[in-house]
């Protein structure tokens, strides 16, 4: 064998083998998979490469590279797009063409990205928000919000609050033709943990009136006290979530120096003895339908110090982990739609909050996705997102 050929076949095996995952026998397209995972690994290295060099911190690069993916407003045959602003807030609106007697329906949209990535002018936000308003010929507000690093808790959770009271004000919504009785709030991932906390804290406002008919969730983040539950042990290193990366948006999140609380969290030792009452709220063993734990055995946590928790309030705070909020709050919750997937690191908090919220009363749809993988929503070249966004659409076509 010539020297050449040595190289291509030595070159085809390092191909091979950073491409290939193994996955599960049910998965659709898992060479779409594969190398859509492969792209995004390639940009990952790079960017912690130029971190470890200490040149840029690796969120605001992955922030440079997604941005390049963001759509302008532009508007389509059906729907009118514009950019502007919510209590200061930006917002990207999708108003649908045709002639409409009544008054629409008003969805609040929350876009995902781990609180350090993502917009409102993001393609595939943009595309669903289109779809969405022509759809259901509903009026779509996305939000944005500043994003982690430079920003952190409570920054995102205030700026979506803001901007979403700001809609919920009659002179607003009459402006735009919005039935003040047919409103949902609706966000996937760290928007999923957004809605739910907005959600929860419209519950105690005395400023806004206006109740909202429906939160929808889909594969929300809903709590970083256990990060050690089935299936984060289970998914730890599946695409495009693994349990690490969705660790350091956590930390991210809630700390401006997140290094400390990132290696607490990795051996999930970060919650002070003092809050262990709180662990009932989130306790994957007791919570959790039993096919779901399958053969994981709980262990009670390991407790860390309390100074990790003094310097971090967000942490325990119920507008970080909704599911921290006690059985009376959330018995007055709105009508539920949770989308979880089997092979995502945060299907458990999804699935403890349907437990939860129908302990507590609360009329809950759940589509549990066999097949279904953390992104469906933003990786729409798949099979598998068209079904899934047809699904939640349709469901919110009746049901809002
Ligand atoms: C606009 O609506 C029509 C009729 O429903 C549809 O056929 C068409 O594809 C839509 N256009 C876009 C850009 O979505
Ligand atoms: C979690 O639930 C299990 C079983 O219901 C129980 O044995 C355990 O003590 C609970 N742990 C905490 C910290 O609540």
């Amino acid at each position: 064998m010539g020297r050449k050929s040595l190289y291509l076949l030595m070159l085809g095996i390092f191909v091979a083998y950073y491409i290939y995952i193994p996955l599960p026998d049910n998965f659709e397209e898992p060479w779409r998979m594969m190398f859509t995972n492969a792209y995004l690994n390639t940009i990952k290295y790079s960017v912690y490469f130029v971190e470890l060099l200490g040149l840029c911190n690796s969120m605001d690069s992955m922030q440079i590279f997604t941005s390049f993916l963001d759509a302008p407003p532009t508007s389509d045959e059906n729907v009118t797009v514009t950019d502007t602003t919510f209590n200061n807030i930006p917002v990207r609106v999708f108003m649908p063409k045709r002639k409409s007697e009544a008054l629409r329906r008003g969805l609040f949209y929350i876009h995902g990205g781990g609180w350090c990535l993502g917009s409102a002018a993001s393609q595939n936000y943009d595309l669903l928000s289109r779809w969405t308003a022509d759809r259901l010929d509903a009026v779509v507000v996305s939000t944005n919000y500043r994003l982690a690093p430079k920003y952190r808790f409570p920054t995102q959770f205030e700026d979506v609050y803001n901007a979403l009271r700001w809609f919920l004000r009659p002179k607003v919504l009459a402006q735009y033709g919005v039935n003040p009785e047919r409103i949902a709030v609706s966000g996937d991932s760290a928007g999923g943990n957004l809605a739910a906390a907005v959600t929860q804290q419209l519950l105690d406002d005395p400023d806004v009136k206006i109740k909202l008919k429906i939160q929808s969730l889909i594969y929300p983040a809903l709590q970083p006290l256990d990060v050690d539950s089935p299936s984060y042990r289970e998914n730890s290193e599946f695409p495009f979530l693994s349990r690490s990366l969705m660790i350091r948006f956590w930390s991210e999140y809630l700390t401006a120096d997140p290094a400390s609380l990132e290696k607490a969290m990795l051996s999930n030792q970060h919650v002070p003895a003092e809050s262990h009452h709180l662990l009932k709220f989130v306790n994957w063993s007791s919570l959790l339908p039993e096919r779901y734990i399958k053969g994981n055995v709980y262990k009670d946590p390991t407790y860390g110090s309390s100074e990790l928790a003094m310097k971090y309030p967000g942490l325990l705070d119920v507008r970080v982990a909704p599911l921290l909020a006690d059985d009376k709050k959330l018995h007055r919750l709105p009508l539920t739609y949770i989308i979880t997937c089997q092979y995502d690191v945060l299907r458990d908090d999804g699935l403890m909050y349907v437990t939860r919220l129908r302990n507590a009363g609360v009329p809950v749809t759940h589509n549990h996705i066999e097949n279904g993988f953390h992104g469906i929503f933003s990786f729409l070249e798949f099979k598998i997102s068209d079904k899934i966004i047809n699904n939640y659409i349709s469901w919110l076509h009746e049901n809002l």
